[in-house]
């Protein structure tokens, strides 16, 4: 028999059963946790438990939310309307000024603005997947509590000037899989937002490099993957010290100037694979000396000069997979530049295996740092051993006639 003391059940007894009284249909409640979700509703059901703290209500036909709707609920502290059907107008005023609520969900309805009165004290605004086309200044003037802004996957191609400046607290926003053109942000525009860390600019429609001179300088992460942009001028990042991780995937960045990462001393990924990159020099990679991780991954690059790498000095981990590269000087990849190598990706370059390149079949059987993937890294010539894996073949094939 299992033994409950007497109070353990009684208590248990009483509070199930004011849960079970006050659970409105179609919900399931769960102490403070009330999830109505997918229950097909249009209102938000009236009869809440006082003590919600947590509400969600995702996935329903909700449309209209009257003023009356969350008041009374004297703890509530997460929201989630997200799959609705509501837009800027589905919400009387101060429906939403409740100060207890903290983290807001409104993602996948048909907001085309920022609605106009978030809750005061709001931590996380969760937006995304909506038709928003423009952020205007008063957007966040009384939210000035937000840490997380996450307006990505709109139709967002302007964003007014000083439209963020309120947000003084924040962390991180992400304004990703917008449609930004240059002139859609100006220069100042995060020039306010002194705690941000985490910056996403992804899969916008820049073509240009913003000026980043005014952006701050407490970054740690930047993402401007997946846009159109080509050139990285010399000094770009040069603000941005306490970056260390830098995304330019996936985009057109097909010159990248000397210097182009100056200022960069605590950057330790840096990522610009899949993009149209050909020309690498001994000045591109300068000022990187924290750099671990480097993907240089599906570019064009056919040539890479002595002295290229060799400012890198911590760098661990080398992506040079899926280039045009035919051979490779030893001076390249010299540890006495790169102390730190643990591996380089190889893969995907049409090998000129001759004696040459003996010395990196070599540094595959020996080290000192590990070529991945031996049974992918091919060999594009000489005739005889065209087609050949390089784990099917040894350096004594490696030959010069
Ligand atoms: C709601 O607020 C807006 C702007 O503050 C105001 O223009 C509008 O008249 C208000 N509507 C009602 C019904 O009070
Ligand atoms: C929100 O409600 C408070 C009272 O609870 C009121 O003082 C304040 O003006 C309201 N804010 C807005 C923007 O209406
Ligand atoms: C900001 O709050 C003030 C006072 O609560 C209110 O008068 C004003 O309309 C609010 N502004 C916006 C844009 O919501
Ligand atoms: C940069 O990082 C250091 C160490 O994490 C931190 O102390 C400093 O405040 C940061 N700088 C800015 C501008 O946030
Ligand atoms: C990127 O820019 C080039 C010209 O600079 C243009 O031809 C191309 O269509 C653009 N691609 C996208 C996805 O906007
Ligand atoms: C890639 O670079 C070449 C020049 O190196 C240029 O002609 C081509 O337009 C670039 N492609 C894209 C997609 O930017
Ligand atoms: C960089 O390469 C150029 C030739 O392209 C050479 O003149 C210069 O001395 C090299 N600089 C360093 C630091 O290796
Ligand atoms: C690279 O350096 C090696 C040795 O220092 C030298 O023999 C070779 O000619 C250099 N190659 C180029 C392209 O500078």
């Amino acid at each position: 028999m299992v033994f409950i003391k007497k109070e353990t059940f009684l208590c248990l007894l009483i509070s199930t059963t004011i849960i079970a009284d006050k659970c409105p249909q179609p919900c399931t409640c769960f102490g403070i946790t009330v999830t109505c979700t997918g229950k097909g509703i249009t209102e938000v059901p009236n009869d809440l438990p006082k003590e919600t703290m947590n509400l969600n209500l995702n996935f329903n036909q909700i449309s209209h939310i009257p003023k009356t709707a969350f008041q009374g609920l004297y703890q509530l502290k997460n929201l989630q309307l997200s799959g609705n059907q509501l837009n800027e107008n589905s919400m009387e005023n101060d429906t939403l000024n409740i100060s207890t609520i903290e983290t807001l969900d409104l993602s996948s309805n048909l907001f085309t603005l920022i609605p106009r009165e978030l809750p005061p004290n709001l931590l996380r605004l969760t937006i995304f997947y909506n038709h928003i086309t423009r952020l205007k200044v008063n957007d966040f003037v009384n939210s000035t509590s937000i840490i997380y802004l996450y307006v990505n996957d709109n139709l967002i191609a302007f964003i007014e000037e000083h439209t963020f400046d309120p947000l003084s607290s924040v962390t991180e926003i992400s304004l990703s899989g917008n449609r930004l053109l240059d002139g859609s942000i100006s220069r100042s525009i995060f020039m306010k937002n002194i705690k941000m860390t985490h910056l996403d600019i992804s899969i916008n429609r820049l073509r240009t490099l913003p000026d980043m001179s005014y952006f701050p300088s407490s970054l740690t992460f930047l993402s401007i993957l997946g846009n159109n942009i080509t050139v990285i001028p010399s000094n770009a990042f040069k603000r941005l010290t306490n970056l260390t991780h830098l995304l330019l995937w996936e985009g057109a960045y097909t010159k990248l100037e000397d210097n182009a990462f100056n200022g960069l001393d605590n950057l330790y990924e840096l990522n610009i694979a899949e993009d149209n990159v050909s020309i690498v020099t001994n000045m591109t990679f300068n000022g990187l000396e924290s750099l671990d991780t480097l993907w240089l991954s599906g570019n064009h690059i056919s040539k890479i000069q002595n002295g290229t790498f060799s400012s890198l000095k911590n760098l661990r981990i080398f992506w040079l997979d899926f280039n045009k590269l035919a051979s490779l000087e030893p001076e390249v990849l010299d540890t006495q530049f790169l102390p730190h190598l643990v591996a380089v990706s190889i893969t995907g370059n049409p090998w000129m295996c001759d004696c040459h390149l003996k010395w990196l079949r070599e540094i595959m059987d020996k080290g000192p740092f590990k070529i991945p993937d031996s049974h992918l890294v091919i060999c594009d010539g000489p005739a005889k051993l065209a087609g050949k894996a390089w784990d099917d073949i040894k350096p004594s094939d490696f030959v010069c006639k």
